[in-house]
């Protein structure tokens, strides 16, 4: 079965998972979030005192777990070990832990296998650094989507306000996004990059309804576009 896929690459708070799920929201497809799937290995690391710095231990401890994502009523679940491990995993300690694991390639092939068996059962739209080039490179529109580190703090920022969480400055939040996006972007495996055929997307200064709106436009003016409802 020949499946449609829609890749969203881009790096840490540019938006990626609230666009990539209103997309396939609008479209029917399954949104799959990859970076779920490396906080979740991240996190059996750190449950296991397994130092994600370390690549060796890293790479054997990964082997052993069982990372599920399933679908439930159109929401994501990511199972650790049959556990459902969705409300653990969106810490900053989880995301520091799964930027520096995903770096190795034991941990990337194992998880890229899953994503790839994921994709081959139905429409998918897929977030993550590396799903246009490495995991889906014949997807039928891959997104690259980006906006200024600046912008991405001060969204981020926001955010944690809004749920109190009020620890760090503006200006720390920033050199965080900024590292973050260097060891993403300069690590040797499969690197956060824009894919030579992704359309570029910066949402800057552009609301979610309107980045939303050019992934559909682009997803309608992609060949084969119309086999959507197939
Ligand atoms: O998107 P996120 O913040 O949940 O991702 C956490 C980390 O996982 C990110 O810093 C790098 C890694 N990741 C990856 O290497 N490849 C992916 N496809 C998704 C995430």
């Amino acid at each position: 079965m020949s499946t449609n896929q829609i890749a969203i690459d881009g790096p840490a708070g540019a938006g990626k998972s609230t666009i990539a799920r209103m997309v396939a929201d609008r479209l029917g497809f399954i949104y799959i979030d990859t970076g779920a799937m490396y906080r979740t290995a991240a996190l059996y690391l750190l449950r296991e005192g397994v130092d994600p710095s370390d690549e060796k231990a890293s790479a054997a401890a990964v082997s052993l777990a069982d990372i599920q994502l399933v679908n439930e009523n159109g929401n994501q679940k990511v199972l650790l070990n049959g556990e459902d491990v969705t409300g653990k995993i969106r810490t900053q300690e989880i995301g520091d832990a799964a930027s520096l694991a995903s770096r190795y390639g034991a941990v990337r092939r194992k998880l890229t296998a899953l994503q790839r068996e994921i994709a081959a059962k139905g429409n998918v739209v897929m977030d993550g650094r590396d799903i246009g080039t490495t995991v889906l490179p014949d997807a039928q529109l891959k997104i690259y989507l980006t906006a200024d580190a600046s912008v991405r703090a001060k969204r981020r920022y926001d955010q944690l306000a809004e749920r109190g969480e009020t620890g760090l400055s503006l200006s720390e939040i920033e050199e965080e996004i900024r590292a973050r996006d260097r060891q993403d972007m300069e690590r040797k495996n499969s690197p956060l990059k824009r894919a030579e055929d992704a359309v570029l997307v910066d949402s800057s200064n552009l609301t979610i309804g309107e980045v939303r709106d050019r992934i559909l436009d682009a997803y309608r003016r992609s060949a084969g576009g119309d086999r959507r409802d197939s």
